[in-house]
């Protein structure tokens, strides 16, 4: 990657410095890429990229869930370890550090399904596509309602003792509804903030790309933090081209 000039960060600390003066007054919305340099694959990178790799119609979708559990099983298996192993970097570390500096002040929300800004401090973040390290029943359980997945029978994956539901992963998968008061949450917190910080997401899937746009649209600034362009850099007034460890201190440490 071709190191770009190191932006000029100066107008938008004094936009966040000022913003942090504000309950709510900062918003981050988070992809796949603030967990890239924690050796967390992104989905469309050109061959690191997840779905350059996988077909995400047989391994992110209800579908190719029932077509085949044990791969798709195996496949989030994978990643669960990936995740487990990773560590927050040093940008989930200065988003963490700013939301201590100024309670009150931080949303933060995320389409990752990695738990690497709780563990660097923010555990209210939103999560817009769940939790890949939560587990949930594929169906309702039609023997006994309520029965918790803990108590399945152990296999890949595991299933209802009395009615075989299988447990699947707790993520949201393509064509599926976000969970409950996600995205209403997401949408009050850009509709209230003075600044939104938008850092590795390609801006390729909906309802999520579109809080870019809608933060403008309620005044707020908007800035990018991504090494390539995305399909939202329209909406940005501030564009950027760095990476989430290597820019979210700078942008933050001291405001
Ligand atoms: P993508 O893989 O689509 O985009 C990742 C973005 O991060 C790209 O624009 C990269 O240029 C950028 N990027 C790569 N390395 C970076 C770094 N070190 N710092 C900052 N940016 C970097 O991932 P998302 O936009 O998150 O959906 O994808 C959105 C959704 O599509 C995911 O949540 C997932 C996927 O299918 C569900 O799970 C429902």
């Amino acid at each position: 990657m071709a190191a770009s000039p190191t932006p000029d960060l100066g107008p938008l600390r004094q936009r966040l410095a000022a913003a942090a003066a504000q309950p709510g007054g900062v918003a981050v919305l988070t992809g796949a890429g603030m967990s890239a340099e924690s050796g967390i694959p992104t989905f469309r990178d050109a061959m690191s990229g997840l779905w350059a790799r996988f077909d995400p119609a047989q391994l992110a979708s209800e579908d190719g869930f029932r077509a085949d559990p044990g791969r798709v099983w195996t496949w989030y298996a994978e990643r669960r370890d990936g995740v487990r192993q990773a560590e927050p970097n040093a940008g989930h570390l200065a988003l963490g550090a700013f939301h201590r500096r100024h309670p009150g002040v931080l949303t933060l929300v995320t389409q990752n399904v990695d738990d690497l800004h709780q563990r660097a401090g923010v555990p209210e973040t939103i999560r817009l596509h769940g939790d890949i390290l939560a587990d949930q029943w594929l169906g309702p359980c039609r023997k006994s309602p309520g029965c918790a997945t803990a108590q399945a029978e152990a296999g890949e994956p595991p299933r209802c003792r009395d009615c075989g539901n299988l447990v699947r992963p707790g993520v949201v998968w393509f064509g599926e509804m976000l969970p409950e008061g996600a995205l209403e949450a997401a949408q009050r917190a850009v509709d209230r903030c003075r600044v939104l910080l938008v850092v590795g997401t390609s801006g390729a899937v909906w309802p999520a790309a579109g809080l870019a746009g809608r933060a403008r649209r309620a005044g707020a600034q908007v800035a990018i933090v991504n090494p390539h362009e995305s399909e939202i850099d329209g909406d940005a007034h501030h564009v950027l081209r760095g990476t989430a460890a290597g820019l979210l201190p700078a942008l933050l440490e001291g405001v």
